[in-house]
C-alpha cells in the first residue's frame, strides 16, 4: 500500500508520516528533505539558489545518506528548498527516486506537496494536511527553540505565508489537494490525535467505508 500525505508545511507533518509508517510497518520518506538537501548543497557551493544547472546537478548527485543532517531542518533551509523546488527540471530529476521508494515493498508513506497529484497519483490513500498558519508558526517556533535556535514567531508566520504562496502558485506541481484526497485539519489536534485521525482515514478507506 502507498499512502500519500500532502499539505502546506504543517509542523509535525513529517512526524505524522513517520508515525503512520511505523504503525503499518511501512517505509517512510519525508520528501521535503530531498529539496532541502539540494538547497543545502547549493548554499555549500556558494551558488545562487535559482542556478538551474547547478541545482539539477545537485539533484542528480543527491546522497540519501545526508538526509539526517540537522542543518537541513532549519527554517532558512525550508525557505531555500521552496526556491529550488520551483525549478521544473529539479523536480523532474527527483521523480524516479521518489517513485522507486514508493514502490519498494512492503509499502510506503511519502509526505510532501505533490505526492498525491504528481509522484503517486495512484496512491491507495491520500491525505491532505492543513493547519491554521498561526498554529503552524507557533509549532515551528517551539521546534526551533527545542533545537536551540532563536525563533521570532511573527517572522516565521510571514515566512510560512510566503512559502505557501510560492508553493501554491508555481507552474509545476503546485501545492493542491488531489481530487481524491481526504482533508485533515490538525490545527486543534496534537500529534497523537493527528496520528489517530490519519489512521482512521486509512482504515476507513481500506474497509471501503470512505469514498471521494
Ligand atoms: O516539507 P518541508 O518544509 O521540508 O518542505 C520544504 C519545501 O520543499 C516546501 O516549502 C516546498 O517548496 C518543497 N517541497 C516540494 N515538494 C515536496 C516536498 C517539499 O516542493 N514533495
Amino acid at each position: 500500500m502507498i499512502i500519500a500525505i500532502d499539505g502546506p508545511a504543517a509542523s509535525g507533518k513529517g512526524t505524522l508520516g513517520k508515525r503512520l509508517a511505523q504503525h503499518y510497518g511501512y517505509r517512510h520518506l519525508d520528501t521535503g528533505v530531498i529539496y532541502r538537501a539540494v538547497a543545502h548543497e547549493l548554499i555549500r557551493q556558494g551558488a545562487d539558489l535559482a542556478d538551474e544547472t547547478r541545482a539539477v546537478r545537485a539533484a542528480l548527485e543527491l546522497d540519501p545518506d545526508t538526509f539526517g543532517d540537522p542543518a537541513l531542518k532549519s527554517q532558512t533551509m525550508g525557505e531555500a528548498a521552496s526556491v529550488v523546488s520551483a525549478i521544473p527540471k529539479v523536480r523532474l530529476v527527483l521523480v524516479d527516486f521518489q517513485r522507486q521508494f514508493a514502490m519498494t515493498p512492503p509499502g510506503a508513506v511519502l509526505d510532501g506537496r505533490d505526492i498525491g497529484t504528481v509522484i503517486c497519483p495512484d496512491a491507495d490513500v491520500k491525505i491532505f494536511v492543513v493547519a491554521d498558519p498561526k498554529v503552524r508558526a507557533r509549532r515551528r517556533a517551539l521546534e526551533a527553540r527545542g533545537r536551540g535556535e532563536e525563533a521570532d514567531e511573527a517572522k516565521i508566520l510571514a515566512d510560512i505565508l510566503a512559502r505557501d504562496e510560492r508553493d501554491q502558485n508555481r507552474p509545476v506541481a503546485p501545492l493542491k489537494p488531489a481530487k481524491d484526497a481526504y482533508l485533515l485539519d490538525n490545527s486543534k489536534l496534537d500529534i497523537e490525535a493527528g496520528v489517530r485521525a490519519a489512521i482512521d482515514i486509512v482504515e476507513a478507506v481500506r474497509a471501503g467505508r470512505l469514498r471521494v
